[in-house]
């Protein structure tokens, strides 16, 4: 069994593996309904647990349909009708009857330690569906989606991210040294990615250029992420953070300085980052990518279920 908690923790050709595999399982749906399993049946028989300590829907909702066509069943847990911690019960015995009743866990969690002990204890692999330092089934299924549209390698893309340096943006630099892309960020003065992420991008020989101007960080590109200027685990002046983001929403104008096939992604929730004119015009792709983690996180699951053709 394999764990999917960080993509720079992940080999970059699992990666590549789970992204052709998504590719092929896709393809093969074309006549099938929502509901009907893939022939293979891969995973049938096995039960997917779904916790989630922060709100979501498409998460929720491509996990349960993921499990479902691979011929397996999910049940989505609530906190807090669980015991969990406050009940007395520690997360060390929650994870054994975790492992005890089901065959995966997928926690979306407000703590990345909390990751780690359920890790521990737990005998079934875990997925982590977005936590304070990263969202890594998002940007997985973000990768497949770009080079569907594009119909090429994204290492020969100009990737640019516009927005907060968050758990999304974390994600996208992991792939971008796994994936070996180049990778512009634009945002303002001290809401730059943290030390230790950038330490790690070096290390690693990362292609990755900071930008406090959109306008340069936009420069010819491929590509457009972005994401909600404040996070669900942000505790942050609200405000104030808006207010220092005003010139960095992404607007036609700005859209104009990338290239002109270049397509607009952002995972949603949305907030006051984007125009709704970029945001439900032709450039924007952000249907087609929510659908598409429906069929990577099938390949996510098959990976970790050690299923992976
Ligand atoms: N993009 C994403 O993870 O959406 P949810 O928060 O609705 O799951
Ligand atoms: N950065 C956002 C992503 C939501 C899917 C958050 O953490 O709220």
């Amino acid at each position: 069994m394999k764990n999917f908690i960080n993509l720079k923790d992940i080999p970059a050709s699992d990666l590549k593996k789970i992204i052709l595999d998504a590719k092929k399982r896709k393809a093969k749906r074309k006549k099938l309904n929502t509901l009907d399993v893939d022939k293979d049946s891969p995973l049938k028989g096995k039960l997917l647990i779904q916790m989630f300590e922060k709100s979501s829907l498409r998460t929720r909702l491509s996990f349960y349909l993921a499990i479902k066509q691979l011929g397996g069943a999910a049940l989505t847990l609530r906190p807090d009708e669980l015991h969990l911690t406050k009940g007395g019960e520690s997360l060390a015995d929650t994870a054994k009857i975790l492992s005890t009743y089901g065959n995966g866990f997928m926690l979306r969690t407000d703590s990345d330690e909390k990751i780690e002990v359920f890790k521990k204890h737990l005998t079934i692999p875990i997925i982590n569906g977005l936590s304070p330092s990263s969202h890594p089934t998002q940007i997985l299924s973000d990768i497949f989606t770009v080079q569907e549209i594009k119909k090429k390698s994204i290492s020969k893309l100009n990737i640019c991210w516009i927005g907060d340096s968050n758990n999304v943006l974390n994600s996208l630099i992991a792939a971008s040294v796994k994936f070996s892309f180049n990778l512009n960020i634009g945002c303002p003065k001290n809401y730059e990615p943290k030390k230790q992420v950038m330490n790690w991008v070096v290390k690693n020989k990362g292609k990755i250029n900071i930008f406090n101007d959109p306008k340069k960080a936009i420069m010819n590109a491929d590509v457009v992420f972005s994401d909600k200027v404040v996070s669900l685990n942000d505790k942050v002046n609200k405000i104030k953070k808006i207010k220092d983001f005003k010139n960095f929403r992404i607007d036609s104008k700005l859209m104009r300085l990338a290239k002109p096939s270049c397509i607009f992604l952002h995972c949603l929730p949305r907030g006051s980052e984007v125009s709704d004119k970029v945001f439900l015009g032709k450039q924007s792709k952000v249907w087609q990518q929510a659908l598409n983690r429906v069929y990577v996180q099938k390949s996510i699951l098959l990976y970790c279920f050690d299923k992976l053709g």
